[in-house]
């Protein structure tokens, strides 16, 4: 997969869809930068970074095999994957956060024509209440190893099963629902990515 390094950008994400839909870009790229001035989050939030931290985007054709609520929980796996290997010891706030003691990144993933575009950011300073990457690594080594990941997808299975280990570390946590908090303390994970609290199903 190509990898484009922009010195900044409004949001990777904006940028990659808008390319996407224009029909501009036709093929799986993926683009960084350390400076991006106007990111978007999940839930309709904005991703505010400050410069010197990693925020990507990347195309990737869809494959059916992959529940498609899940995208982005599956491609939170894969990253995630990608820093164990390198020595992290993160692990994933189900459905797409990335946690040492706090957050320190988040995933969101956007479908356009066949495509799955998934947004990464990585706080790699400390700022506030945000906690930052345990790795001393350049980012360009980071998006190569991940690169590498991406040309043979696992399956989904394969990376589910080693979610649900993680996902005990969820239990502590809440979601956001409408007005109200639900505890994931008793929560069934299920196969598809999402989760069972009283008998209502939750996919984020
Ligand atoms: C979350 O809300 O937790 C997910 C945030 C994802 C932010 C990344 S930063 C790179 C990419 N470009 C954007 O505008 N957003 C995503």
């Amino acid at each position: 997969m190509e990898i484009q390094y922009f010195q900044n950008l409004s949001s990777t994400q904006l940028f990659l869809l808008e390319k996407i839909r224009s029909g501009e870009l036709s093929n799986e790229v993926l683009i960084w930068t350390e400076h991006q001035t106007a990111g978007i989050g999940s839930r309709g939030n904005e991703w505010i970074g400050e410069k010197g931290n990693l925020f990507f985007s990347f195309s990737k054709k869809i494959s059916s095999e992959i529940p498609k609520q899940s995208l982005s929980l599956y491609f939170a796996l894969l990253f995630k994957k990608t820093l164990q290997d390198l020595g992290s010891k993160l692990f994933l706030k189900w459905p797409n956060d990335f946690y040492l003691q706090k957050k320190f990144g988040g995933v969101i993933a956007n479908i356009s024509k066949d495509f799955v575009i998934v947004g990464i950011g990585i706080n790699r300073k400390e700022v506030e209440s945000f906690e930052k990457l345990d790795l001393e690594i350049e980012n360009l080594e980071i998006l190569e190893h991940f690169a590498e990941n991406l040309k043979e997808l696992p399956n989904w299975a394969e990376l589910f099963e080693d979610f649900k280990l993680d996902f005990e570390k969820s239990r502590k946590f809440s979601i956001n629902s409408k007005n109200s908090k639900i505890s994931l303390e008793d929560a069934i994970l299920n196969f598809d990515g999402s989760v069972t609290v009283e008998n209502c199903k939750y996919f984020r």
